[in-house]
């Protein structure tokens, strides 16, 4: 650090969880129970909830207790569950619209600038004050059925994960309109952030929210191994390193991990389903940055 530099005042820490679910009573009290940490940042990686009233009750309780957040969504908020909700892309917007109300930043906003300042936490190479820069990039890229062995063709994917009675609910609730398919509207989701990734510069670092894992190695579901169908899409496999990322963080799994490859950290960070978590709200967060 050079002695004319302005040291930043406070580096905030980023902290993350995703698969809140606050249909269930006592993940409502895991939201409600957090505690307020004014200067620091708070990633949601995607299903909270099924509705847009219930994110806005999630982001009301949540917003005042930290500095920023961001929200990328979950299939679970994609949902459409009554005949008068939006589908597809319009029920996306819809719920960013509900976060943009509450200033919480979503994939459809600019990527934000990490500040680091000498206080400045070294885990994971963030640290160095001076450094390349550091954005937080919330994604959006849901799945195209992608993650299944090489012997199994597209055509008969739903047939192989039926037969070990696998069949996700998005195949019911989650719309793809006014796309033809779910997988089109991923090609469109990835070609946009990819594009977007890329002008940043070669110099750009991040840390990549998605709610679905990037890699298929991460989906890690030993008692359900064929529900990797809905986990996302071989496209992102490279995507850590060709970006940069110093994390990636994801949830939907519902298995809490923590592993490091070279430069980057992989953090799952479900909270889960009531049986899946319990104690202390505030343990439940990890701490990416
Ligand atoms: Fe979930
Ligand atoms: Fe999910």
């Amino acid at each position: 650090m050079g002695l004319s530099s302005v040291p930043a005042a406070s580096t905030p820490k980023l902290w993350a969880t995703s698969d809140v679910h606050v249909s269930h009573e006592s993940n409502r009290a895991f939201v409600t129970g957090l505690s307020e940490r004014p200067g620091d940042w708070l990633v949601l990686g995607g299903d909270v909830c099924e509705s847009a009233d219930d994110l806005a009750w999630t982001l009301d309780e949540l917003a005042p207790k930290f500095a920023r957040m961001f929200w990328v969504p979950g299939n679970h908020e994609l949902w459409s569950l009554r005949p008068d909700e939006p589908r597809g892309v319009a029920k996306y917007e819809q719920l960013v619209s509900v976060c943009r109300a509450r200033g919480v930043v979503t994939p459809e906003d600019p990527y934000v600038l990490f500040p680091r300042g000498v206080d400045a936490p070294t885990a994971a190479g963030a640290g160095e004050e001076g450094g390349p820069p550091l954005y937080i990039a919330p994604l959006f890229l849901l799945y195209d059925y992608s993650f299944r062995p090489p012997e199994v063709a597209r055509e008969d994917a739903l047939r192989w994960a039926r037969e070990s009675g696998i069949r996700c609910a998005d195949e019911q609730f989650l719309f793809p309109e006014p796309y033809a398919t779910r997988e089109a509207w991923c090609d469109a989701r990835v070609r946009d952030a990819e594009a977007r990734l890329t002008a940043l510069g070669p110099e750009a670092t991040f840390v990549l929210v998605n709610h679905f894992p990037l890699r298929i190695r991460d989906v890690i579901l030993p008692r359900v191994p064929r529900f990797s169908l809905w986990c996302g899409t071989t496209r992102t496999e490279d995507w850590a390193v060709r970006f940069r990322a110093r994390a990636v963080v994801y949830g939907h799994l519902h298995v809490r991990r923590r592993t490091a490859e070279g430069p980057c950290e992989f953090h799952e960070v479900s909270l889960g389903y009531p049986p899946q978590w319990s104690g202390d709200p505030d343990a439940q967060l990890r701490r990416i940055l």
